[in-house]
């Protein structure tokens, strides 16, 4: 990856911080787009002492305020002349209680889908300059227990990790419509599964059912450097050069249930989600 720059979103802890590890050892520019800066600075430290790679900074990204995603996507373009790798690593998971941003969302779906949405808006001329290029989604295969509802999708309710899982519905729609709307363009979209596993995106289920949730990652599911590795193969393996519009689990492509394929729904999802990220004339289509 020596001369490829790679933007990896919310890589301070979990799979991010694994795939992270990996891209900065295989050479690559590594842009750490993290809200949390201090951490992700430190994290840096160490990512250039174990793969003696210089080229690795922290750009401040909070995915659930809008007006941050620009600001982030206004440095980028300033400061960046190619984009090989967008990775939409980043997610939350606020299961059990409301949330709603400054710009009046709900938190989970601001943070899982409509800060990526606009980002890679903002970012894609960059893409399409730079291609052969890449976009990688961390979807997850919970999916399959929502759906995205086109007549309410800035939903708000407290049952216990439906936005979630809507939010990774939403990553799938929103996948397969990207790659659809780049075709021919030289810069491909695909989504993938991790697997299950122990990180900081259960932190908020409460205890006694926390107990039984860690016992259950920590002994019979996968390790976070386990599970960023589909990510890793989407980033960097010449095997999915010019494939698009993929949903991928264990580093192969999956098959895709629940209507989360349907082209139409996902149109309609797109042009639902251009309104509420209050996109700009002046803004880049897709
Ligand atoms: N773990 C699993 O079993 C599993 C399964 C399927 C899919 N996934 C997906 O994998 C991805 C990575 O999650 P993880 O499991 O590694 O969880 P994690 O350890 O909680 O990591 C999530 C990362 O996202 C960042 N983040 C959260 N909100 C953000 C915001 N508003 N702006 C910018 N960054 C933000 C966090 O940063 P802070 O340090 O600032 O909070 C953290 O670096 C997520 O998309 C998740 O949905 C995970």
């Amino acid at each position: 990856m020596a001369g490829k720059t790679v933007i990896i979103t919310g890589c301070t802890s979990g799979i991010g911080k694994e795939t992270a590890r990996d891209i900065a050892k295989r050479g690559a520019r590594l842009i750490m787009a993290c809200r949390n800066t201090d951490a992700a600075n430190k994290l840096k430290e160490e990512l250039i002492k174990e793969s003696n790679n210089n080229n690795i900074i922290v750009r401040k990204l909070d995915l659930s305020l809008l007006s941050s995603v620009r600001e982030f996507a206004e440095q980028i373009n300033r400061e960046e002349n190619k984009l090989d790798v967008l990775i939409h690593n980043a997610g939350t998971a606020e299961v059990f209680r409301k949330k709603v941003t400054e710009d009046g969302l709900e938190m989970t779906m601001a943070t899982n889908h409509y800060g990526p949405f606009l980002l890679t808006h903002l970012l894609i001329d960059l893409l399409r300059r730079s291609k052969p290029s890449r976009i990688v989604v961390v979807a997850s295969s919970l999916y399959v227990f929502a759906r995205v509802n086109l007549n309410n999708i800035n939903p708000t309710t407290t049952l216990p990790g439906y936005l979630y899982y809507v939010s990774k519905y939403a990553n799938i729609m929103f996948t397969l419509e990207l790659a659809r709307r780049l075709e021919g363009s030289g810069v491909t979209a695909n989504c993938l599964h991790p697997g299950l596993m122990s990180t900081g995106i259960w932190k908020n289920v409460p205890p006694p059912m926390s107990w039984l949730v860690n016992f259950l990652l920590n002994n019979l599911c996968k390790t976070p450097e386990q599970g960023a590795q589909t990510t890793i193969h989407l980033a960097t393996s010449e095997e999915v050069e010019g494939v698009s519009g993929k949903y991928f689990s264990d580093c192969r492509e999956s098959s895709l249930c629940c209507g989360v394929a349907d082209p139409s729904k996902g149109k309609k999802f797109w042009e639902l989600s251009e309104g509420i990220v209050k996109l700009q004339p002046t803004d880049p289509k897709i």
